[in-house]
């Protein structure tokens, strides 16, 4: 027994005073403290016919997990055609929800309007089936072509299962311009009204990168901090700048007075996975958003997640591929880097020490 006892504190004096490492938060427990979901957004409109009768609609819809005793930064995934995608790795394995629920970040999916489960929409729409599998392939950066993937790539290559969950947890995108409007004014709803705290951090991917950079645009506050944007689609530009606007994928144009937000925010990150050349218009685009940011004051980064940051056979959706937990390492890495991974002043006055708290789990 009491050699045990001896073993524990030896145990708990070798990791006091510094940061839980990685593996200890990959083996804590997930305890939340709450989940829920809300509405953020939309509008109401009545009946031409019989204006009593109305309909609320073109919302957002935002689900949230907060653990126990959270971190002061909120991260909001946002993939404007799947939540999945940030559920689980490409074979059902941990996913950036539970990994970032483990490092005691609030956790927030969002589905902006129309998608998702926010699809109660104010205009009539049309769906139709476009035979899409074989370009999700390609899209995504699986392989050059359908079925041939990159030798190395971090998707399970020999399990059909998982090639037929990536394939099929989808849902219609709208890359509209109205679109974009739409998702990122019920997001900046969202963020403005305080239900996300003072903190917030966009993980975005694909599209979603460009609505996110336009929510920090159409905001009113401070509370948005950063956004990483996982091979984003798209880029805000100043009306000064000479950028002609394109779609879907941008570019979007906006005053220069609002463009400047972009720079206040504490970092930006476009991050990239491989087989993307300098010369892939959508590259050249973060690559000309950050510079023009960062002549404003910003903190804006290209990052190559093989060249900067040692990781080969990344997809297009690299939170989701089989290395996913060294990706998130470095998301980890860089919200620290960033002061963005700090607790709450009154967790600490709360319980004297949250820190020596945790290990007790961590060790349990
Ligand atoms: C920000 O303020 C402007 C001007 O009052 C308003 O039009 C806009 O809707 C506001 N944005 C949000 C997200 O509430
Ligand atoms: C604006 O861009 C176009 C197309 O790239 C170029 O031809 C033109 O010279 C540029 N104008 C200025 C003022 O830089
Ligand atoms: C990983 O990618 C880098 C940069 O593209 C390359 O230099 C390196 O050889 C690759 N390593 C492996 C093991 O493929």
């Amino acid at each position: 027994m009491l050699a045990l006892i001896v073993l524990l504190a030896s145990l708990l004096s070798l990791t006091r005073g510094s940061a839980p490492n990685k593996r200890e938060s990959s083996i804590r427990p997930i305890i939340l403290e709450k989940s829920g979901g809300f509405v953020a957004g939309g509008k109401t409109i009545s009946n031409p016919r019989l204006p009593s009768m109305t309909l609320s609609c073109d919302h957002g819809y935002m689900e949230y997990f907060i653990p126990w005793k959270p971190r002061r930064t909120s991260l909001v995934m946002w993939h404007s055609a799947t939540t999945q995608a940030f559920q689980n790795r490409w074979d059902g394995g941990e996913g950036y929800k539970d990994m970032f629920l483990r490092r005691r970040y609030p956790v927030y999916l969002w589905d902006g309007p129309r998608v998702g489960r926010a699809n109660w929409a104010c205009d009539e729409y049309s769906y139709v089936p476009f035979y899409q599998d074989q370009g999700n392939f390609a899209a995504w950066n699986f392989g050059p072509s359908y079925p041939n993937f990159w030798p190395g790539v971090q998707f399970p290559t020999e399990d059909e299962e998982a090639w037929q969950q990536a394939t099929s947890s989808r849902y219609v995108e709208f890359d509209t311009t109205e679109n974009i409007h739409m998702q990122s004014q019920a997001a900046a709803v969202a963020a403005d009204s305080g239900r996300l705290g003072g903190s917030i951090v966009y993980i975005a991917n694909s599209a979603s990168g460009l609505r996110a950079q336009m929510t920090v645009v159409k905001s009113n506050t401070t509370n948005i901090k950063a956004i990483v944007a996982y091979e984003g689609y798209g880029c805000v530009f100043p009306d000064t700048a000479n950028i002609t606007a394109g779609s879907p994928f941008g570019p979007m144009i906006v005053p220069l007075e609002d463009f400047k937000k972009l720079a206040k925010l504490k970092a930006i990150q476009f991050v990239w996975g491989d087989h993307r050349d300098e010369s892939y218009p959508l590259l050249r685009q973060t690559r000309q958003a950050a510079q023009i940011i960062n002549q404003y004051g910003g903190n804006a980064e290209v990052f190559f997640l093989a060249k900067d940051g040692g990781l080969n056979g990344s997809t297009h959706s690299a939170f989701a591929d089989m290395d996913n937990d060294k990706v998130a390492d470095l998301l980890e890495g860089f919200l620290e880097k960033n002061g963005l991974d700090g607790y709450p002043t009154e967790t600490r006055d709360d319980s004297g020490n949250s820190d020596e708290e945790w290990r007790q789990w961590d060790y349990n």
